[in-house]
């Protein structure tokens, strides 16, 4: 049965119609237009589909709308200040950090998160921290320099 749902997202506030199981993913790609979020697993296990739910990187995919109202979610498009994009989206295209670019919105969120409250980390933390996102490309090693050159800028 619809309930109705009130979502922030990007600091935006939305209303929308739907089933409380469905999942934000579903939510974010077909009713918000936010596509910057990919569907990989479906089940948690890959970190394709990561968001910042108040500060704190989780499945959207795995989250449902019940969960979800009433929290700040924060998505891969949410990261820049208007047109100025987010110091990791700076260092992603300086390292050639993205293969395919599957992976890539669920890395950026997860580090993201590490780098708000961990601004100048260590590159075994940098690990830490995106050992829940999978990459199919191998490009880990990439993605690792990329979050420290961007810690590097944030926090000379
Ligand atoms: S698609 Fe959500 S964790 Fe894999
Ligand atoms: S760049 Fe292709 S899955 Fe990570």
């Amino acid at each position: 049965m619809a309930e109705r749902f009130r979502l922030t997202v990007n600091g935006t506030e939305s209303e929308l119609e739907a089933d409380a199981n469905t999942p934000l993913l579903y939510a974010q790609r077909n009713d918000l237009e936010l596509k910057g979020t990919r569907f990989g697993c479906g089940s948690g296990q890959c970190g394709a589909c990561f968001v910042l739910i108040d500060a704190h990187p989780a499945p959207a995919c795995d989250t449902p709308l019940w969960a979800a109202a009433g929290k700040r979610i924060t998505t891969v498009e949410g990261l820049s200040k208007g047109s100025e994009p987010h110091p990791l989206q700076h260092a992603f295209l300086a390292e050639q950090a993205a293969q395919c670019g599957y992976c890539t919105s669920g890395i950026l969120i997860s580090a993201a998160a590490l780098l708000a409250k961990n601004p100048r980390p260590t590159e075994v933390e940098v690990r830490a921290a995106l050992d829940r996102n999978l990459c199919r490309c191998g490009s880990h090693n990439r993605m690792v320099r990329a979050v420290l050159r961007a810690a590097s800028e944030i926090a000379p």
